[in-house]
Order: structure tokens, then sequence, then C-alpha cells
């Protein structure tokens, strides 16, 4: 197996419901983890739509649970966000606001632990803003290295706001760049691969059946890396595909072997 294959897991399920209760399961097993033993969790939210489920799941599974001990300690998380759109915190567009209505409002996080991307300024000035904020979280670190990194992919086997052939996929000493995506006529702010890749925990949430021709392609171990998604490789951490079954519909059929019970 190669080095990719042998760090990353697969899980495939029904649909998206399942799919996002085992984001949900993975979220709060790894907050739980950290906070125990560090005392704090980081976690970088994904954006686009397929978050919202799972987003939704953790709360509703938080607001069900009344066992102090085990219900999660949200004055120690901190919450980063993967990317942004251009625009401002209350656009429907916004990663941000997607998260805040299907998850932040819903949980007793503080505010200065919810880490927003300020996408209302000039992108360049929110990039090294956020760069900043991401940095001081993280005093010492020569990479911040996060606790888990929630991912999408889009249909071109893009990842956060790192599309093909875009100048962030290169970027290798910034941790948070604007990127022209010509594709969309629209800059983003994105995470860059050094640190996505110094996370510890790398989860990919991939549903639907526009994904399937794509989602084979990602996950063939060849050398020619071409789909940006492809370049999330984790240094040490650990890299898990959870997969709906319309997605993984045109996976090789031995991969369906390896589904989760
Ligand atoms: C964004 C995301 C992006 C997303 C994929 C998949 O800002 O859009 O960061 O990388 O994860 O485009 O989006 P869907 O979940 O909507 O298919």
């Amino acid at each position: 197996m190669g080095t990719n294959e042998q760090a990353r897991q697969l899980t495939f399920l029904r649909n998206s419901a399942d799919v996002a209760q085992a984001v949900a399961e993975e979220f709060t097993r790894a907050a739980r983890e950290c906070v125990a033993r560090s005392g704090r969790f980081t976690v970088a939210l994904a954006g686009g739509t397929t978050p919202r489920q799972a987003y939704m799941r953790i709360a509703a599974n938080e607001a069900a649970n009344d066992d102090d001990a085990t219900r999660l300690q949200w004055d120690k998380i901190h919450v980063f966000f993967g990317d942004e759109r251009p625009v401002p915190p209350d656009d429907p567009a916004s990663n941000y606001r997607m998260a805040r209505e299907s998850l932040l409002s819903r949980v007793p996080i503080p505010p200065e632990n919810v880490h927003r991307i300020r996408a209302e300024l000039k992108l360049d000035v929110a990039a090294r803003q956020y760069e900043r904020e991401l940095r001081d979280c993280f005093p010492g670190a020569a990479v911040p290295n996060l606790d888990l990194v929630l991912l999408g992919m889009g249909t071109d086997g893009h990842t956060a706001s790192l599309f093909p052939g875009t100048a962030a996929l290169n970027e290798r000493s910034r941790f948070v760049v604007e990127n022209w995506v010509q594709k969309l006529q629209q800059w983003r702010v994105t995470l860059t691969l050094p640190v996505i890749n110094a996370a510890s925990n790398i989860v990919f949430t991939v549903v639907g059946a526009d994904k399937a021709s794509v989602l084979p392609q990602v996950l063939a171990d060849d050398a020619a890396s071409q789909f940006p998604a492809q370049l999330v490789r984790p240094a040490s951490g650990d890299l898990r595909w959870i997969v709906d079954e319309d997605a993984a519909r045109s996976l090789p059929q031995h991969q369906h072997l390896q589904r989760s019970a």
C-alpha cells in the first residue's frame, strides 16, 4: 500500500444522515480526547453545504446529552474555518454564517473562541489578520497544528478554497492566503496545505452522486496528483474519508468491502 493509503481510512455509509452522524461522532471524540489530553481542542470547520447536517447533528447530540461528565466543554474549544467566500458574515454564501446557524449559535461556545475569517475586509488584509490570529493561538509552533480539520471536496477535486490550477496550491510559507479562483471569477481566503497537512486529524466528508466520478480519481494512489484534495497528506496525522454510497458508487468494488458496519 502506498503511504497515502496507509494513513487513510475510508468509511462508506448508506446516506448523508449516517455520514452526518459519523462526522459528529468523530468531532465529539476528538474534542473529548484533546480537551482531556491538552486542555483544549482546536478545529477548522469545512464550508459549503455538506457539513451543515453534521454541524446540526453535533448541536443536537449536545442538546440531548444531559450528562455533564460527557458533554463537550465548549469554553475549551477553538473554532477556525478552512476557507471563506468574499462576503460579510451575514451573507447567505458565508461559511461562517452556515456554521453559526447550524452549530455555533446552538452551543455555549464563548464568542472569543470563534475565529472568523473577516472576509468583508480587503481579502489580503483578511488573510493576514486571520493568519496572525491562527499563529497567536499556537504560540511557539512553527506551523499551527490544529487538532482536527474538516474538509469537503468539490466535483473538480478542490478542497477548502484550494482549486485546481490556483496559486494557493503552491503556497508553502503562508498559512492563510487570498486566492483568485478563475472558474468562479472570485477571490477566496483559504488555509494552505502546510497548515492543513500539519493537523493531527483530517476528515473529508463527501456525499452525493455528483461526487461519484471525481472520488475514485482522487482516492487513486497514483503519483501524478492532479486534484487539490490529493495534496492533503497529513505529515503525521490521520486522514479519514467519510462518504455516502452515492458518492462511492463508482469506486472499484473491492473498496466497498471496507465499508464500515
Ligand atoms: C467552500 C468549501 C468547499 C466545499 C466544497 C464542497 O467554501 O465551498 O470550503 O471546499 O467543501 O466545494 O462543497 P459542497 O459540500 O457544497 O458540495
